[in-house]
């Protein structure tokens, strides 16, 4: 069922067609496979959580092909244009803040107002990236907790019949992941990966702080940065207690709606979009009541996100 692509032309044309049209390709870059799915497509970006089988919404890689188009979605400040002078395209994802109005789906970045962005510089990706034409939101190529592909066929051992197409451009130079830099204003390691942090240090002429992996946000400093209700919420609601926005899901009807299907796919593209347009609705000191998600799929995703909208704040 998922198709395998050979690196010409054709194959790449192919692979821009599918990703136009919102389904998932895996392609290869420097580091492993990616996922990939139009980062600006709600849809797109829930079936990558899917797909891996995530059970939750960690934030994602967006790639492009050059810094004019990094500068389209991001703001970069000195720090990080030192180091995408030096790395770029290469192994190195840069945490940069989100320009207002960028088009992102807010399921890439979860919520967060910073993005994760990298230039490969891996040929076929590159020249799928001037074929599709936009930003690709692309995690390893691999389902949640199993390790990275840096072969086609590692992609289909994994994700066979749950993706549309692998691009096939044999085997990863630098097999294992970028180093994902939160750059400005002070410089923090956030993962390990293709460029070493010697050679990140040497660039920025200083030593570089180590920080938590921000996509698995421990401290409550990181947690606030998720976008936070202002709304207390209340979670497995059957129906509106009074003065309550209640946010439905299939049969459990609301002033809103996760998905009235019944569709997790549907549910984990319009999840943000709901906190947001249920807070404002609930106005200050209001309240939300979101109804019952099934954890399944996607739905472990889903309420592990709005458990932690429900956690008590301090
Ligand atoms: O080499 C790679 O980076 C591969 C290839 C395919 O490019 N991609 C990759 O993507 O590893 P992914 O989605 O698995 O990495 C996502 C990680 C998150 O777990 C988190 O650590 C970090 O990127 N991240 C993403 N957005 C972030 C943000 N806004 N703030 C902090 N960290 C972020
Ligand atoms: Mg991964």
């Amino acid at each position: 069922m998922t198709r395998t692509l050979a690196p010409d032309d054709a194959g790449i044309a192919e692979a821009a067609r599918l990703l136009a049209a919102g389904e998932l390709v895996a392609f290869p870059t420097e580091t492993v496979y990616g996922l990939g799915g139009d980062a600006r497509d709600d849809r797109a970006v829930a079936r990558i959580y899917e797909a891996k089988g995530r059970p939750s919404f960690n934030p994602l890689i967006v790639h492009l092909p050059d810094l004019a188009a990094v500068e389209r979605i991001a703001e970069v400040g000195p720090k990080a244009r030192i180091l995408a002078q030096a790395f770029w395209p290469g192994p190195l994802t840069l945490v940069l803040p989100l320009r207002a109005g960028a088009g992102i789906s807010p399921l890439v970045t979860a919520g967060l107002d910073t993005v994760a962005v990298r230039i490969p510089a891996h040929p076929l990706a590159q020249r799928l990236l001037q074929a599709f034409g936009g930003p690709l939101a692309a995690p390893s190529a691999n389902p949640s907790g199993r390790v990275s592909p840096t072969r086609a066929g590692h992609v289909l051992e994994g994700l066979s019949g749950r993706i549309a197409a692998v691009l096939d451009g044999g085997a990863c130079a630098v097999g294992l992941e970028s180093t994902i830099v939160l750059a400005d204003p002070d410089p923090v390691l956030l993962r390990p990966g293709g460029v070493p942090v010697e050679v990140l240090e040497a660039a920025l002429g200083a030593p570089l702080a180590t920080g938590g992996d921000a996509g698995k946000p421990t401290s409550p400093g990181q947690l606030a940065s998720h976008y936070a209700p202002e709304a207390a919420i209340r979670l497995e609601a059957l129906e509106a207690r009074s003065g309550e926005v209640l946010v439905g899901f299939g049969p459990v009807r609301g002033r809103l709606s996760l998905s009235e299907s019944g569709d997790l796919v549907e549910a984990a593209a319009r999840l943000f979009q709901m906190l947001r347009e249920a807070d404002r609705l609930a106005g200050p000191g209001g309240r939300i009541a979101f109804a019952p998600v099934p954890d399944t799929g996607l739905g472990r995703a889903i309420n592990d996100r709005l458990r932690r909208a429900a956690a008590p704040r301090g």
